[in-house]
């Protein structure tokens, strides 16, 4: 059988099951990931595809993927500093985040504060990531207006002859950063537009830290 018609048969499933409080967990990261394994564990497409959405000074959001790198105390993600959304979150230091599970009728929301990664955890990362990749670091002016295509391309053959021979190094306006949640909401779908959702909101006042509510679909 095909990955798409087990999908298919898996989202009517957990449409069917719903999400009930009484199987929550205390911990919305603990929640976050156990769905997100689950989303894994089932071949789903880039599961840890994330929508992050930044706001610019004039207050217009601005949106778009990224994917998570990791999951301690909050969300990480790895760009470039002075890209758009590089540039808004470090003047606006808050941002939305949507994972979007359409496939099993699924989404996260997080809405928090945000900050840099150390720069010891963004040079941990990078040096993982494929060389080309590394090279398109420095090569990408990421956000900016270029000319045409060739103008990547020679920027990227720069880079690499620069660097023959060596490691690449971090670009310095590379690195990542971290979405310290102060909301997180889990949505499953339902039949009729029953939907199920609850949203998890810091309070101190609370023995687990976070208030866990109910909303409306
Ligand atoms: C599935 C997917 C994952 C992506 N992951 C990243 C990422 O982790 N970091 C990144 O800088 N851009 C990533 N991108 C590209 C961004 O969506 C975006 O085009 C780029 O970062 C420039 O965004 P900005 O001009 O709003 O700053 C990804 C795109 C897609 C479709």
């Amino acid at each position: 059988m095909s990955a798409a018609p087990e999908l298919d048969s898996l989202r009517a499933e957990l449409q069917e099951k719903g999400l009930r409080r009484a199987e929550l967990l205390d911990d919305p990261f603990a929640q976050f990931d156990a769905w997100f394994e689950f989303a894994k564990s089932v071949n789903t497409h880039e599961p840890h595809a994330m929508v992050l959405s930044s706001v610019g000074a004039d207050g217009m959001p601005s949106s778009r993927h990224v994917l998570l790198k990791g999951l301690d105390h909050g969300f990480v993600f790895f760009t470039n500093y002075t890209s758009q959304k590089g540039r808004e979150l470090s003047d606006h230091p808050q941002a939305s985040i949507c994972f979007p599970w359409n496939i099993l009728s699924r989404q996260v929301r997080v809405v928090g504060t945000v900050e840099r990664v150390t720069e010891a955890e963004s040079d941990e990362y990078f040096s993982t990531r494929p060389r080309g990749s590394q090279i398109g670091a420095w090569a990408s002016h990421q956000s900016e207006v270029m000319a045409d295509r060739s103008v990547l391309e020679s920027r990227w053959a720069e880079t690499d002859a620069r660097f023959e021979g060596m490691d690449v190094p971090r670009p310095p306006h590379w690195g990542g950063f971290r979405v310290l949640p102060s909301e997180i909401e889990f949505w499953q779908g339902r039949q009729s537009r029953l939907h199920d959702r609850f949203r998890y909101t810091v309070d101190a006042s609370q023995p687990i830290g976070w208030r866990i509510e109910r909303l409306n679909p």
